[in-house]
């Protein structure tokens, strides 16, 4: 496995390939990561990985400095993975000037994680635009946990007509249903306990949806009140129509199939997201 901190030493590197799929990671890895992998090399020859934790997708209040730093035992993973290459590069890489270029997300982009975290799509789009530019992948790999970066990166792919195929990845969890995430390890063992709280509330709401209820604001309430009372601050608990993310016909006249419910909330100073399909389907978005 290559690990290569420059953009030009990179781009040659990648001569060799015929294929290349690409899995963008802040590092921190765990096997959600590596599920992205495995997915990845199903589609080329050559898969790249790259590790940055990208200032620009960080509010100042948030955990930019504390982001799990973990290059080496990251690295050592995705070799065990099978991975070809991974690009490492220092922030004067990617930002030599101050990025004043950004790409301006849709007004999705507003609500939902980026209601909570202002800025946070323009910061993921831009660095995911520059990524992409760098490595020129035919295929680029990205987890459906986060399934608002998931939608408005597939968006800007359509909308810059990006020769990229955005291939998603199941979220991989924990067996009693806890997403993983690179900031799990903020957890306390008490907290740690009470973490899959998150995504059994997302269910019960998906569950009451395929059973046939249809007064959504009713379930949202419904589940915000029972993280609160366990200790929870909560963003959001929403129900969203699955693949444009927009809130749901009222009337219950969207194909139950098609909703989503999608929460973020704060245990302790970890903020978790995660989301449940009302009817999972391996593999679909
Ligand atoms: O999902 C992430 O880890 C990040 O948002 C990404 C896509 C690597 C961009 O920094």
């Amino acid at each position: 496995m290559d690990i290569i901190e420059s953009d030009d030493a990179l781009r040659k590197r990648l001569r060799q390939a015929r294929h290349v799929a690409f899995v963008p990671t802040m590092g921190g890895l765990h096997a959600g990561h590596l599920a992205l992998m495995g997915l990845a090399r199903r589609h080329a020859d050559c898969v790249v990985a790259s590790i940055f934790v990208n200032r620009l997708q960080f509010g100042p209040n948030e955990d930019f400095d504390r982001y799990p730093r973990a290059l080496e035992s990251d690295c050592a993973a995705l070799e065990r993975e099978g991975v070809d290459v991974v690009f490492t590069p220092h922030e004067q890489v990617m930002y030599p000037t101050p990025q004043v270029y950004r790409v301006q997300p849709p007004p999705l982009a507003d609500e939902l994680e980026g209601a909570s975290r202002p800025g946070f799509f323009h910061g993921v789009c831009t660095v995911v635009l520059k990524l992409f530019n760098i490595v020129q992948p035919q295929f680029a790999v990205f987890g459906k946990k986060d399934r608002q970066q998931l939608k408005i990166v597939r968006g800007m792919v359509q909308q810059f007509n990006l020769p990229v195929q955005i291939i998603p990845c199941e979220t991989v969890r924990a067996d009693d249903g806890l997403a993983l995430s690179s900031r799990n390890r903020y957890l306390s063992p008490a907290e740690r306990t009470e973490a899959p709280r998150l995504y059994k509330t997302l269910r019960t709401i998906s569950d009451a949806i395929a059973a046939g209820r249809t007064d959504y604001a009713n379930l949202e309430v419904e589940a915000r009140a029972e993280l609160a009372r366990n200790g929870w601050k909560v963003d959001y608990i929403v129900v969203r129509h699955g693949l444009a993310l927009r809130i749901p016909h009222p009337e219950g006249f969207d194909h139950p199939n098609l909703l989503i419910a999608l929460g973020a909330a704060t245990l302790g100073g970890t903020r978790l997201i995660d989301n449940v399909d009302v009817i999972p389907k391996d593999g679909e978005d």
